[in-house]
């Protein structure tokens, strides 16, 4: 990959163009501008998840199909966030609405099982290689489940996760996601470092940090820990810090250190599961985990979360104790006591979540819509490079499969660490200059974008052509 060094950046132009498109932003969304005051009487930040707002206030939508996706106040967005990657199968895919409003006439919460969860999870196990499934609402809830099973299987407290990764908002994993520099501590041995206020310090303690991309030092720290690490946790691309690869034969190592330590790999796969391929990360780098744990796109855009694995690790889900659960009372489910690992969830299974689960993996993304989604994605990354090599910026574009962005950093990322040097002015303004012309992009550089089988090259070339209009005026 071509790396630009770029040249030294006129920061009183990045700044200007910053500001004065940050307020045709706030002219073009007044409503947007109402609705979030209206909205922060109600809710701390005026959102329902933190990750929902940013400077100087969040898009309110009203609408989104397909590829597009339309505000409050009426503009229309070339949608490039896709809901943080959730829609590779478009904004209410025709196929998938049409089934999902039969359901919804028909009953959206059992609490019994209902047959399509058998069909999804027959689906899963084909795709991902695995023996058995079990499904939760969102992505933490399936990190959670998994690392419990984990804990469960092998009798250990400690997880190890990396510096830069997210797995959800659980306290096990809250940690040391983008840690400010000096409390990150030395790379051989990173801090853990909650990235929330309200993790007791008995959690934190639990939770060993490694650094991505680094098997030397990953060996050292599970040396350090031999006997007690119950499971290692990765995001196989670290798809919270832009888009971070792991390096050749990485995953590879990981996988050995795992099994040589005992402890059970996790890939999350909540980004990369059906999106990277029909298999996921696992089939994209062909490496197999012990558990997997999925969520976002697989549900099409319903609230879904699944984690699942080898037999005889999901097995702990069931084994019974000896005297045997008790029948047909509250009690059974929990009576084996730490001789089995709970796995619960009122809506886990819904009908509704089952269903769109089904549909979005058999009838939309389908074996066939990989190679098109990955064209799609090349050639958006070698429209967005050939800009940044023609106005000499620093920084460039990357892909892995559909999710990609361009890293405004000279130097190659490899790691948290790198990641620190990205501009984030320099991004902010490419974030607004670009809504304000009709492509949106995740609302932060930590994010990226992602296609969807609804996105078309007429689309990539629009974003290709709207940036290099950015870059141009950068330059000028
Ligand atoms: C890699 C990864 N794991 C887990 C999660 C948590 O998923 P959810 O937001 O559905 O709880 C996310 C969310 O962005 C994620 O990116």
């Amino acid at each position: 990959m071509a790396l630009a060094e770029g040249r030294a950046l006129d920061r009183e132009r990045v700044a200007a163009i910053g500001a004065r498109e940050v307020a045709a932003y706030r002219a073009r969304t007044p409503h947007s501008a109402r609705l979030h005051e209206r909205a922060r009487q109600a809710m701390p930040l005026g959102v329902a998840s933190s990750f929902q707002t940013y400077d100087p206030y969040p898009v309110f939508m009203t609408d989104g199909r397909g590829s597009r996706i339309w505000d409050a106040d009426g503009n229309e967005y070339v949608d490039f966030d896709m809901a943080f990657g959730v829609l590779a199968a478009g904004h209410s895919h025709p196929v998938l609405a049409d089934a999902l409003q039969r359901r919804v006439a028909n009953g959206t919460c059992y609490t019994f099982p209902v047959e399509d969860g058998i069909l999804l999870a027959e689906e899963i196990k084909r795709r991902f290689q695995i023996d058995l499934v079990r499904f939760s609402n969102s992505g933490t809830e399936a990190t959670m489940d998994a690392i419990r099973v984990a804990r469960g299987f092998t009798g250990r407290d400690r997880i190890v996760k990396f510096e830069g990764s997210y797995h959800g908002h659980h306290d096990d994993v809250l940690a040391s996601i983008q840690p400010p520099r000096e409390l990150m501590g030395p790379v051989a041995s990173p801090a853990t470092v909650p990235a929330s206020a309200g993790i007791p310090a008995s959690r934190v303690a639990d939770t060993i940090v490694a650094p991505f991309n680094e098997p030397n030092l990953l060996e050292a720290i599970l040396d350090a820990y031999r006997g007690e690490i119950a499971a290692i946790i990765a995001e196989p691309v670290q798809f919270n810090i832009g888009v971070v690869p792991p390096e050749p034969g990485f995953l590879e190592r990981l996988r050995e250190l795992a099994t040589a330590h005992g402890a059970v790999l996790i890939f999350d796969e909540v980004k990369t599961g059906a999106v990277l391929a029909y298999g996921g990360a696992t089939e994209h780098f062909g490496v197999q985990p012990d558990l997997i744990c999925l969520a976002k796109s697989i549900g099409g855009g319903i609230p879904i979360g699944a984690f699942g694995g080898r037999a005889e690790v999901m097995g702990v889900i069931e084994e019974v104790p000896k005297d045997g659960p008790g029948v047909g009372i509250e009690h059974s489910t929990l009576a084996g006591g730490a001789t089995r690992v709970a796995h619960l969830g009122t809506f886990n299974g819904s009908p509704l979540s089952m269903l769109a689960g089904v549909v979005t993996l058999t009838q939309i993304l389908t074996r066939d819509v990989y190679p098109h989604l990955h064209l799609l994605a090349d050639r958006l990354t070698a429209g967005c490079q050939a800009v940044l090599d023609e106005y000499e910026l620093p920084g460039y574009a990357i892909n892995v499969g559909p999710k990609g962005c361009v890293m405004f950093t000279p130097a190659r990322v490899t790691n948290y660490r790198d990641f620190i040097g990205l501009d984030g002015e320099l991004w902010q303004a490419a974030f607004f200059f670009l809504a304000n012309r009709g492509i949106l992009l995740p609302p932060g550089p930590d994010d990226q974008w992602t296609l969807s089988v609804a996105h078309t090259e007429a689309e990539v070339d629009r974003h290709v052509a709207t940036f290099r209009e950015f870059a141009a005026e950068l330059s000028a």
